[in-house]
């Protein structure tokens, strides 16, 4: 290939590789408000839309609490918190949510986010990319009647979003090459390692950690062994955290989702099958850490 040829290719995979330049995120609770700390902290605007006005009031508190914990740590300086968390726009209206990238962190519910993106795409230009942060959700299923689906993509972040290294990159039927590759990108700038995904229920990690769950409360039930030493057992046996502190932070409420859509996707297998202790939870309304009470206390002021 000639060198002329060869720098205009180089070139524009430069322009395109940069192409995103504004995000908008859309729910604003436990991963929203993290995903949006991460892209502010790589110097993108952000966007984060929410219509509960109390869940933004604790994400503003929540991202200002994480961005003095990382001055404290010396790993910013005091006066990139304030820029920072200037750079965040809070707002409970959708019709905000033009950008670049527009991200969705909403309930786990198909037709829920399917109408969320009918919203999205025809306030954003042709070329916004529509990411969806679904744990179990097929890419496909939500694209399908959403005009121009090829940007439609999965970009599954991990929690907590602003420190977890992952995030699966999920192409749907008609997800574009370009788009994926443009997130793959984008997720490398805000310090992420992006792993791309087939659109398989649970995708990678979900999948093979539904029994890091399901087999502990299989476990905490027919045994009676206490959950505080099965957390023990496991954070001994090298893994960060215990399987019912991970659910806490996880939220029982999206936990459920995911073993219930594995285990509808798979036919019923029993080997997916919810616990009847997360499903009591979930019932009773302890949610883990963002209420106060899961599997363990907590304080939430
Ligand atoms: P969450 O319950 O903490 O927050 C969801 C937020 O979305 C709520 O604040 C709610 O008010 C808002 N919301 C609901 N419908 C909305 C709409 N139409 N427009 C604007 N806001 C709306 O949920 P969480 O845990 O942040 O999960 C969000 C998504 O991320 C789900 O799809 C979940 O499966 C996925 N996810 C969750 C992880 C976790 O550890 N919690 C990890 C990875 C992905």
């Amino acid at each position: 290939m000639s060198a002329e040829k060869e720098f205009t290719q180089l070139t524009q995979q430069f322009l395109f590789l940069h192409m995103i330049k504004t995000i908008a995120v859309v729910g604003a609770g436990t991963m929203g408000s993290g995903i949006s700390l991460a892209a502010a902290l790589k110097n993108f605007p952000v966007i984060l839309c929410d219509i509960n006005g109390a869940v933004l009031e604790s994400a503003r508190k929540s991202i200002d609490k994480n961005l003095q914990f990382l001055v404290d740590k010396q790993k910013i300086a005091a006066q990139d918190k304030f820029r920072i968390e200037q750079s965040i726009i809070f707002t409970d209206k959708i019709s905000d949510c033009r950008a670049d990238m527009v991200l969705e962190a909403i309930v786990e519910n198909l037709s829920v986010k399917v109408e969320l993106f009918r919203q999205l795409a025809a306030i954003n230009k042709e070329d916004c990319i529509l990411a969806s942060n679904t744990s179990s959700l097929s890419v496909s299923a939500i694209q399908k009647d959403i005009p121009l689906p090829g940007r439609v993509v999965g970009m599954h972040f991990f929690n907590p979003a602003h420190i977890m290294k992952l995030v699966e990159i999920v192409k749907g039927d008609s997800t574009t090459n370009e788009n994926a590759q443009q997130l793959m990108e984008l997720c490398r700038q805000i310090g992420k390692v992006p792993v791309l995904c087939k659109d398989a229920p649970g995708f990678i990690v979900n999948r093979v950690a539904r029994h890091f769950y399901l087999e502990a409360m299989h476990i905490a039930l027919s045994t009676g062994t206490a959950i505080e030493d099965i957390d023990a057992a496991m954070e001994a046996a090298g893994f960060k955290m215990g399987p019912f502190k991970l659910m806490d932070l996880i939220g029982m409420d999206i936990n459920l989702a995911v073993s219930t859509s594995l285990y509808e996707a798979f036919n019923e297998e029993p080997r997916f099958k919810p616990s009847p202790l997360q499903i009591d939870k979930v019932n009773n309304g302890n949610l883990g850490r963002k209420t106060g009470k899961g599997f363990y206390d907590y304080n939430i002021k």
